[in-house]
């Protein structure tokens, strides 16, 4: 199998043994605490799960800022994002100090992680903009990941942490929900070789759908990882029970049994384009995956990145860094011409109107207005879910 990243083993920071985890709990109960950012809980299930193998807890200033630069630990590891615990107020803990870390996002703010604090940290402004620039590629205030960066603070807690719980993801989503170590076991169980991840925040449309399918054909894939972000999305955006429901009927009706797993894992979404891509790769390389699909505006939002540059990213990975490679999917889109979903690129004596094209805005409108968009973009099966959730909205 597909080696981790950054080590010969995965080493998910989630404390398996019960006893263990219980006398974890208690003594979390005579800590100090803090209650820490949505995105910190992320970056806590993330490292719990070992999708952020082989990093051991929150990074500290300087790993930050080297992150963010040139997407290098200081000790030379290659990572493309910072992973904080920022605060805006870290009250008196200190470094040496042990503490319980509160999730944000579960009722009662249960302790998620506790963490051997090795330094409290303050970014200055220019930290902050350094780190939007390199990582979100903008500093305007109004970018999603931008705002949740400014948002949590600028007092970086970093250190070691020791997991205690897959926060929501696990009780919210039981059967989608998988950490890095469940999907290689299951990876390993069906004996694929070679398997292909599909990214997504969205119920999967025909363009979706067939990428998958051709990624598979041309890579000779033994299997496909659907793994769906179910962590929090910017408002607008479809809720992550609802994607499931409509990706699970389309692998159910439009996929050969047995050769796609439906998953998902507990992140909220950095809509970092670029960076995030290659943060995507790194953490399906810990799951087990050999291929990722990035297509177009891969983790975007807005008009912060070009179509294709969270592919063009992968070009300044250094040679050695990561085993697993990209699909490099062009724009798919459905042609009238051909009655089937091509690449773009692989149609080149087609006009725009030869192809049905419709934005996520007209797509929104169409559903809102109880209208199914057409078949040559969505799945009967799939619009009809995505319609009922969309008419209780209204109603
Ligand atoms: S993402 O933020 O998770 O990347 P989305 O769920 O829409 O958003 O996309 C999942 C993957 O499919 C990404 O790799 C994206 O680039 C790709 N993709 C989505 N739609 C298209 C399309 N029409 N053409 C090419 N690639 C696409």
């Amino acid at each position: 199998m597909i080696k981790p990243h950054g080590s010969d083993t995965l080493n998910p920071l989630f404390v398996e043994d019960a006893d263990k985890r219980a006398a974890l709990q208690k003594e979390a109960e005579g800590l100090k605490s803090i209650t820490i950012s949505s995105a910190a809980a992320g970056n806590a299930v993330m490292l719990g799960g070992g999708y952020f193998n082989p990093l051991t807890g929150f990074m500290n200033k300087a790993d930050t800022l080297s992150v963010a630069e040139k997407m290098e630990t200081t000790s030379g590891l290659f990572w493309p994002t910072p992973v904080l615990n920022a605060v805006k107020d870290a009250g008196d803990i200190k470094a040496g100090d042990r503490v319980a870390l509160k999730d944000p996002n579960v009722d009662g703010n249960p302790v998620i992680a506790i963490m051997d604090v090795a330094a409290v940290e303050e970014l200055s402004d220019a930290d902050m903009t350094l780190i939007s620039e390199k990582v979100y590629g903008t500093t305007d205030a109004k970018h999603p990941g931008v705002e949740a960066l400014l948002e949590a603070g600028k007092i970086l807690l970093s250190g070691d942490i020791q997991v205690l719980n897959y926060s929501y993801f696990a009780t919210d989503f039981g059967d989608t929900y998988k950490t890095a170590v469940e999907i290689r076991s299951e990876i390993e169980k069906r004996g694929w070789k070679r398997i292909v991840a599909f990214q997504t925040r969205n119920p999967m449309h025909r363009a979706h759908e067939e990428l998958c399918h051709m990624a598979m054909e041309r890579l000779e894939a033994d299997g496909l990882v659907i793994h769906m972000l179910l962590g929090k999305l910017k408002p607008g955006d479809i809720p992550a029970d609802v994607r499931d429901e409509a990706i699970r009927k389309m692998v159910d009706v439009y996929f050969k049994p047995n050769t796609a797993i439906v998953t998902g894992y507990g992140f909220d979404m950095l809509y970092a384009g670029p960076r995030e891509a290659v943060l995507h790769a790194v953490f399906r390389q810990n799951m087990g995956a050999t291929d990722l699909i990035v297509g177009r505006d891969h983790a975007g939002v807005g008009d912060y990145y070009t179509d294709f540059g969270a592919q063009e990213i992968f070009d300044d990975v250094p040679e050695g860094a990561m085993d697993l490679e990209i699909f490099k999917a062009d724009h798919t889109a459905y042609s009238k011409k051909l009655d089937k979903v091509v690449m773009m690129r692989e149609a080149p004596d087609h006009t725009k109107e030869d192809f049905v094209l419709l934005s996520g805005t007209a797509v929104r409108e169409m559903l809102g207005e109880g209208k199914a968009p057409p078949k040559e973009f969505s799945r009967p099966e799939v619009a009809k879910i995505l319609m009922d959730y969309y008419q209780g909205l209204n109603s």
